[in-house]
Order: C-alpha cells, then sequence, then structure tokens
C-alpha cells in the first residue's frame, strides 16, 4: 500500500508560532512534528510515501527530510498543495502518486501512541471501501465524531458537532481504495472554506462501504496549544515514540 503524509495548511490554531514555520516542522517532544506520523507509515511497512506540503515553509520538509534515508526509505516523494482547502482537496492532489491502488493518509499533526499495522495489514488483505480508526477523547467536538446505533454501526459521521452523538473522534488516519477518485469531485466546500475529509467517509458510509477499528492506545492531534504540549507528553512518556528507531540507511 502507498501512504500519503498531508502537512499542508496554515496552522491558526498555533499564531503565532506557525506565523512563518509550518505547524507539522514544529517540535514535538525531541522531534520535529513530522517525524511521527513518518514513522507511523513506516512502522506500518508502507515504503511509498508523498509527502504532500504546503502552506508556511514547505521546503522545510525537502530540507529536513531529504530522501527518506533516516527512517530507512529509498525515496520520499513530494507534492505542492497551493491552497488550505482542506484535507479532500490535498487527498485529490494526490491522484497521478495513488493510481487506483489503496491507500493511507495521515495527518501530519496526529500523534498515533501504536502500531497501526494491524489495521494497515487487514485493509491490505481486503482493500474495498474504506476503513477509519477511531478514539476515545475528552472533547469530541473538535473532531470528525460518529453516532452508533445499537449494534456499533455507524450511522453518520459529523464533522465538530456542537453537542457530540459519541465520545469518538475519527482520527487522521484513513485508508481508501479507488471509489474516492469518484466521491472526491461530488463533494461541496464546508462553512468553514474546506473540503472536508468527513464527507468523504460519509460518501463510503453511505455506500455501505466503510469499516472502522477502535484504537486501543492514545492517540492526539497537535494543532492547538493544549493538544501540541500534550502531543509532547504522550510522547516523552511513550516506549513507542519516545526515542524513535530511525538512523541511517543501511
Ligand atoms: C481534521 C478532520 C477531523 C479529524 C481531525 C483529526 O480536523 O477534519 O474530522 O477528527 O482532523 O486530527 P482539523 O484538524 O482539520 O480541525
Amino acid at each position: 500500500m502507498k501512504g500519503v503524509i498531508l502537512v499542508g495548511g496554515l496552522g491558526t490554531r498555533l499564531e503565532p508560532m506557525t506565523r512563518i514555520t509550518n505547524k507539522h516542522l514544529l517540535p514535538v517532544w525531541r522531534y520535529p512534528m513530522v517525524y511521527y506520523p513518518l514513522y507511523t507509515l513506516v512502522e506500518a511497512g508502507i515504503k511509498d510515501i508523498l509527502i504532500v506540503t504546503g502552506g508556511n515553509s514547505p521546503g522545510g520538509f525537502l530540507e529536513l527530510l531529504h530522501d527518506g534515508g533516516e527512517f530507512g526509505l529509498q525515496h520520499l516523494y513530494y507534492t505542492y498543495q497551493p491552497a488550505p482547502q482542506g484535507i479532500a482537496d490535498a487527498v485529490r492532489l494526490c491522484g497521478h502518486f495513488i493510481n487506483e491502488e489503496p491507500f493511507v493518509v495521515i495527518l501530519g499533526d496526529n500523534i498515533v501512541n501504536g502500531s497501526i499495522r494491524p489495521y494497515v495489514q487487514e485493509f491490505a488483505e481486503y482493500p474495498i471501501g474504506a476503513r477509519i480508526l477511531l478514539a476515545e477523547v475528552p472533547d469530541p467536538e473538535r473532531f470528525g465524531v460518529p453516532a452508533f446505533d445499537d449494534d456499533g454501526n455507524i450511522t453518520a459521521l459529523i464533522e465538530k458537532p456542537a453537542d457530540p452523538p459519541s465520545s469518538y473522534a475519527v482520527i487522521g488516519v484513513y485508508m481508501y481504495d479507488s471509489q474516492i477518485w469518484e466521491i472526491l469531485p461530488t463533494l461541496q466546500m464546508s462553512d468553514r472554506g474546506q473540503y472536508e475529509v468527513t464527507d468523504v467517509n460519509a460518501a463510503y458510509l453511505e455506500r455501505g462501504r466503510l469499516d472502522y477499528d477502535i484504537l486501543p492506545f492514545e492517540w492526539t492531534d497537535a494543532g492547538t496549544p493544549e493538544s501540541l504540549q500534550h502531543a509532547s507528553d504522550i510522547a516523552q512518556h511513550s516506549p513507542f515514540l519516545s526515542e524513535l528507531p530511525i538512523g541511517t540507511r543501511d
């Protein structure tokens, strides 16, 4: 499977720290933020990775990561999102790289305190539809949130609901098949001026092609001052993240 890391966007919730640099280059514990999602993909066995950059200091990723050799990769691929129009817009820019194959998207500000390898493998074995990951959070109103029926089936997905129907967040790790290329052109821009990934997932739900797993470990985004600090705390105290097994290419 191929992987995509999204590091565009303006990071306005972290002003003024993001006025000059890109949010995903800010420190989380002892690494630049983007190291964590990149490690999450590499650890899951994904080797073909495209970084979608944009916003401030987009060239910083090439300077920082080069060809990905520190992570044991042979290549890293880069593309550019000219306008910060949301996650679904950024995914649209990956069509040439994905080529109808199943793929994983991870948001560059997501800190995942455990391995996603089992979920990626499961999807790779039966790559039909979409697979999302959920984490229980104290503040679901900040995220995409699922509603469930009594049998535990997702019945709706709502972006940043004022009155959340559950205590789960849809985390920023998404697995898709090629149906996404039919879905993306049908999306409408949301009130916050973005093409929402929640609308992509809702379209898969409507087609009866959305699966989910609930993470048994901690997860956070790092897009607000509070969550950035929380991300550093998680990374510092995590056996999985505190010291990433990176180095020079062998
Ligand atoms: C985005 C998605 C949201 C998801 C979150 C995970 O939110 O829109 O559905 O739960 O990432 O980090 P944003 O960071 O754009 O507010």
